[in-house]
């Protein structure tokens, strides 16, 4: 196992584009006969950078004659991209894999695929193999850019067919299809993979070492995106801080929006997950500075005890993340915050907890994403002493629910009668308010008014609001 990554070629990607022809040619027969296009049904797992993997295996199947279906019963080709972070994310891929066994028996020519993360864990393939045989093709995350040959495989032979190992130090694959779902927002991945190893993750285990894509690789696709009409582009990496440092150009991440930010057009840069230990002063001047970058920030704490953040590995203090979130805010008053948070790490105390509840009271975060910790097996937590009880992480859980809904009913209500510029971006349920749209930092809002387009920017007043949703009228 090398720690370098491996830059596919173009000539290997040529070579899975000569998979999909001959792909294309078996479907393309096949539609013939039955009269209408073969189909394909396709179910994400887990983190936007899953959602973007999908997209590039639905940009295969479609150069493979398969049209995108919304049912699984209705596909010729069924493909579940899973994720490992939390039990209940595999459990709810297991079940619906499960659930397909019917499917496979009544229609045994129906190709049912597994990927991604979860079955990129060593124990996995064994368990598929035994209790899923309804699964003909199971291929990992360092596989994905081989996918067109595996199905290939899949559908000339009778094997079952598990290709889960690959390179921990992991690909760049350019030049692949990618099928995405109109509208205004798009996903751009910058980088790939983590280093980071805190201790209760599972994805440095699952995506590989950290790796990014040439700079220009990331400005000829945005500059194909904002062609196409994306509006709302969010660049994806695990810690998008380290963009650049396994690059023989010199270019870091700020550098990288700053290009970004020069390609001309009307659109709106967010990007995700920014980790504390590596997020710079350098990086909010930047933000502040650059027009076309949202004034959004996701920076993940996990906790607000410095105990439990040195157990899980994350490499800064409570303190240190105070000053980088003042620091954010003088540069960019009206930034929009969010973050992850663990709570039941193991040996977590209530003294721990409490840090954590009064972080979330002081900061004032717009968005919260609150996880009750879930052992992974293989990570340095799984070995942890773990003697909470878990009625009483619950317990903490939901206080801290509580106290975060407090906190963003008091943000939500300071936008009462402000003028905000937004993002129209789809259909609301509401009468009143009958679109649904984005402020530059990401928070949801109803409108209604004249002048209001979908894919357009426009500039509304808050006339109300609620903990989850504003509601504006155009101006
Ligand atoms: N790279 C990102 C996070 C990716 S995972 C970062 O470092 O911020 C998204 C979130 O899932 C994490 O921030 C963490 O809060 C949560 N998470 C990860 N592993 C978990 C586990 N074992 N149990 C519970 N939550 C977990
Ligand atoms: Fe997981 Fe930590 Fe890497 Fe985020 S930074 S993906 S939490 S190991
Ligand atoms: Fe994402 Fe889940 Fe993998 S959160 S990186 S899909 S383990």
């Amino acid at each position: 196992m090398s720690n370098k990554k491996t830059v596919v070629t173009q000539e290997q990607i040529a070579h899975q584009y000569e998979y999909m022809q001959f792909i294309a040619k078996m479907t393309g027969e096949k539609a013939q006969a039955y009269g209408h296009p073969l189909r394909a049904f396709t179910q994400t797992f887990g983190c936007q950078q899953n959602e973007a993997d999908t997209q590039q295996i639905a940009g295969m199947l479609e150069e493979m004659g398969y049209e995108p279906v919304d049912r699984a019963e209705d596909a010729d080709v069924i493909v579940i991209n899973t994720c490992a972070i939390r039990e209940h994310a595999e459990s709810r891929a297991l079940g619906n894999v499960g659930a397909l066994s019917h499917l496979k028996k009544a229609r045994p020519d129906v190709t049912i695929c597994l990927c991604g993360c979860m079955v990129q864990q060593e124990h996995i393939p064994e368990k598929i193999k035994k209790s899923y045989p309804q699964v003909d093709l199971v291929f990992g995350t360092h596989a994905l850019w081989r996918f067109p040959e595996l199905l290939y495989r899949s559908l000339t032979g009778d094997k079952r067919i598990f290709d889960t190992t690959g390179d921990a130090a992991g690909y760049i694959a350019e030049g692949l299809p990618v099928l995405r779902d109109g509208g205004t927002k798009a996903w751009l991945s910058i980088m790939y993979g983590c280093n980071n190893f805190c201790t209760y993750c599972i994805v440095p285990y699952v995506r590989g070492r950290e790796r990014s894509r040439a700079s220009a690789d990331i400005v000829k696709e945005l500059e194909a995106l904002i062609a196409d009409g994306y509006k709302d582009i969010t660049l994806l990496g695990q810690n998008v801080n380290s963009y650049g440092k396994d690059l023989d150009e010199q270019i870091d991440f700020s550098d990288l929006l700053e290009k970004l930010n020069a390609v001309p057009g009307t659109f709106l840069l967010r990007f995700m997950t920014s980790h504390p230990k590596d997020a710079s002063h350098k990086l909010f001047d930047t933000m502040a500075r650059c027009d076309k970058v949202a004034k959004q920030l996701h920076l993940p704490f996990q906790s607000g005890s410095d105990t439990i953040l040195r157990r899980m590995n994350r490499g800064y203090t409570a303190e240190h993340y105070r000053e980088l979130i003042t620091y954010a805010r003088s540069k960019m008053p009206d930034i929009t915050l969010s973050s992850d948070i663990i709570v039941g790490f193991p040996g977590e105390t209530e003294q721990d907890f409490e840090q954590t509840r009064q972080l979330v009271a002081e900061i004032g975060f717009d968005m919260l994403f609150t996880f009750l910790y879930s052992k992974r097996s293989g990570t340095p937590a799984a070995k942890m002493e773990d003697d909470t009880p878990h009625e009483v992480k619950q317990a903490r859980f939901e206080r801290l629910l509580k106290t975060q809904d407090e906190c963003v009913q008091v943000r939500q209500d300071a936008y009462a009668g402000k003028h905000v510029r937004v993002l129209v971006d789809g259909h609301s349920k509401g009468k009143e308010y009958p679109l649904t749209a984005r402020t530059e930092g990401g928070l949801l809002v109803c409108c209604a008014g004249n002048n209001l387009e979908i894919g357009n920017f426009a500039e509304v007043v808050i006339e109300k609001t609620s903990l989850r949703c504003l509601f504006g009228r155009s101006v």
